[in-house]
């Protein structure tokens, strides 16, 4: 039976129920959606379109259709087209006839958008919380780093040394964007479309406002065509999860690098490792391999939905219920890919020896070098071309640098110092940059960056409900 059997007669062909069916992925909008039918029950009690034993039994019904999904009980019918013609069932069911009431003034349009907004709102909060998690693993592995440094590169070739926190907080400041980023997305989302009904709005005594209060959204829609149509929030939600994805991938392109045999800058604990079915030495850092695989599907997952929406007329078309298997699988993949990568740069060991091997072989502090000249007031082009010169000789006769530098006229033993063992870095004082001081208040500014967003993203939190 069909909500609309009055007006099509006979029953729906099987097939088209098949394809049009959401009810195999929306069943996760289940508590966002009694949610939603509470406030709006509650809102058509307060102007008289139902009275007090009407609104209480519905309430009442409401409550049990909960229980009895918590406790699993709940049954879903292959008549149920989605979760909210699943829901005015078995509400029906339970309340007899004044389920009947439940969907006055309402349409599924409205109702969809409010419950996807509640759902994003929570679970991008969630996604947020996981972020900062990581963020704190970073943060705690760039505090143990100590002095350690390790080439920085350009170009993949080796550049300047950098201190192995510097290096980690780089990707500590990225997450933060992204963590901003959801943060905004949240706001921006955080309205309330119900009381719209399909498109229009209603001829009944609505209240949108008190519905959006009692749903603890910011504010309501301004216009009901807009507020049915609208799926920008979902869109936006799944660039933040891909631009996230594709910081997770370069972390993890960087793992899989300092992991190889030719980096060697660290070790995966086991449990974050893979072994090889055929080849019995591997060790292979499949965790990292998926963290950057997945960003292809997230940014798939964010085309998929531009394209359904970008031709669409006002106001809603079914089209738009292809937003959720994207949305819901990329919070999904996003949430493994964080603990999963949270926990592995957790773990993993760093071979602070190698990395500094690296640093300090080769002239990875030819800048200083010219910058020495500089500060002895050689026009800076002059100065890297000295070094540069400098450079290619040592490679071309096959003579340490140190020894060129040691007997250049303008150079000598000062210049020879600054390529000992990691004093390049130490020199790194500018604000931002790589040096053990700028580190260190880099490392206080994070701490507080950390504060201020665990505190932002409280208030969306409160929700206790899990999804199923
Ligand atoms: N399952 C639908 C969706 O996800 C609900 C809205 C259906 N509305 C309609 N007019 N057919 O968008």
């Amino acid at each position: 039976m069909t909500l609309w059997e009055s007006r099509l007669s006979g029953a729906m062909a099987d097939e088209v129920a098949a394809f049009t069916s959401s009810l195999e992925f929306d069943r996760l909008l289940i508590n966002d959606d009694l949610v939603a039918s509470r406030a709006h029950v509650k809102g058509l009690g307060r102007h008289g379109v139902l009275c007090e034993a009407e609104v209480q039994a519905l309430l009442a019904a409401l409550d049990r259709v909960a229980e009895e999904f918590e406790n699993g009980t709940f049954v879903f019918q292959p008549s149920d087209e989605d979760v909210h013609t699943a829901v005015e069932r078995r509400v029906t069911e339970l309340a007899g006839e004044v389920g009947a009431k439940l969907h006055t003034g309402r349409s599924r349009n409205d109702q969809v958008a409010t419950d996807l907004r509640l759902w994003c709102r929570r679970n991008l909060a969630e996604v947020a919380t996981d972020v900062l998690s990581f963020q704190e693993v970073l943060l705690q592995r760039a505090r143990e780093a100590g002095d350690a440094y390790l080439p920085g590169y350009t170009h993949l070739q080796r550049a300047q040394p950098v201190l192995l926190a510097h290096q980690l907080l780089a990707h500590g400041w990225a997450l933060a964007r992204d963590v901003d980023r959801m943060i905004d997305a949240i706001e921006r989302l955080d309205c309330s479309p119900l009381g719209a009904g399909a498109l229009a709005g209603s001829s009944l005594p609505l209240d949108p406002d008190f519905v959006a209060e009692e749903l603890g959204f910011h504010r309501r829609f301004e216009n009901s065509i807009d507020a049915v149509s609208d799926r920008d929030f979902v869109a936006e939600v799944l660039f933040d999860l891909a631009m996230l994805g594709v910081h997770l991938s370069r972390m993890g392109e960087e793992i899989v690098l300092w992991a190889s045999e030719e980096f060697g800058f660290c070790t995966l604990q086991d449990a974050y490792a893979t072994g090889s079915s055929m080849l019995p030495q591997k060790k292979n850092p499949d965790v990292a391999e998926l963290a950057r695989g997945k960003s292809g599907r997230l940014i798939g997952h964010l085309t998929a939905v531009l394209t359904t929406l970008k031709g669409l007329p006002l106001s809603y078309n079914r089209d738009l219920q292809e937003d959720k298997e994207p949305l819901f699988d990329a919070v999904a993949q996003v949430r493994r890919a964080l603990a999963a990568m949270t926990g592995l740069f957790a773990t993993l060991s760093w071979d602070t020896r190698r990395m500094q091997e690296a640093a300090d072989g080769g002239a990875a502090a030819a800048v200083d070098l010219a910058e020495l000249l500089v500060e002895r007031g050689i026009p800076f082009r002059k100065a890297h071309a000295t070094v540069a010169s400098l450079v290619k000789e040592s490679i071309e006769r096959r003579v340490p640098l140190v020894e060129l530098v040691q007997a250049h006229p303008d150079l000598g033993e000062a210049g020879a110092k600054l390529l000992e063992p990691g004093v390049a870095v130490g020199r790194r004082t500018t604000p931002g940059g790589t040096g053990p001081v700028p580190v260190a208040e880099q490392l206080e500014g994070f701490v507080r960056h950390l504060g201020v967003d665990r505190a932002r993203l409280e208030v969306y939190l409160r929700t206790p409900k899990k999804d199923p």
